[in-house]
């Protein structure tokens, strides 16, 4: 179709990314209007992803993985990446109270694009769930953050997290962090679905 590009879906659960364009000097224009329109000037994109009502989580991570791919492919900017994967994982995932990036810069994790409430800026290697993260290069899986020695507590409400390392060539140039009210909110589908996630993408984040 003309004046619309329409990414398909590789799952049928969502719907199809769909990019409209709008023109310069043409505001509001319809999509039968940019028919006729130079396609190079195009300003502006949107995307539309949705997760399936009542989704298993395997499900969810497929859709939200099909989603991502999308809406990474070909962007070489690592913070809109960055951007728009905490967006679909705030938007497709229930029960999180924080998910976003911190990114390796100076030998500390410094605070990325995220979806939440204000966070901690800096945090050294090693310290805190995600600074365990970046320091072993490991998956940390927080059933309880109070148990965890060192837990640095951005948001009193956390009650559980999720912290997985993005590897480039061998050195953790990232972390993606999941945080959740719920006690035990993350399980072993929860860490297979953001590791895949991760060593799909990770590439478009660094
Ligand atoms: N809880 C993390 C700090 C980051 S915030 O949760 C956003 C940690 O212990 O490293």
């Amino acid at each position: 179709m003309r004046g619309k590009r329409t990414f398909p879906a590789s799952s049928p659960r969502i719907r199809s990314g769909v990019v409209t364009m709008w023109f310069r000097n043409r505001p509001n224009p319809s999509i039968s209007r940019l028919a006729d329109a130079d396609r190079s000037t195009y300003i502006s994109v949107m995307f539309d992803f949705a997760p399936a009502a009542d989704a298993d989580k395997t499900t969810l991570y497929d859709d939200l993985l099909s989603a991502a791919d999308a809406l990474t492919a070909g962007e070489a900017d690592t913070v809109a990446n960055m951007a728009n994967i905490s967006a679909l994982i705030w938007q497709f995932l229930p029960d999180l109270n924080w998910a976003g990036f911190y990114r390796m810069v100076g030998g500390e994790l410094v605070l990325g694009p995220f979806q939440g409430k204000t966070a901690c800026i800096r945090i050294p290697l090693g310290k805190g769930v995600c600074g365990a993260a970046a320091a072993s290069g490991d998956t940390q899986l927080v059933e309880d953050v109070h148990a965890f020695p060192g837990h640095i507590a951005c948001d009193a409400a956390s009650a559980s997290e999720i912290v997985v390392p993005v590897i480039r060539d061998g050195k953790v140039v990232a972390v993606l962090d999941l945080d959740s009210p719920l006690p035990a909110r993350f399980d072993e589908a929860d860490r297979a679905g953001l590791e895949t996630l991760i060593d799909r993408i990770g590439s478009r984040l660094t």
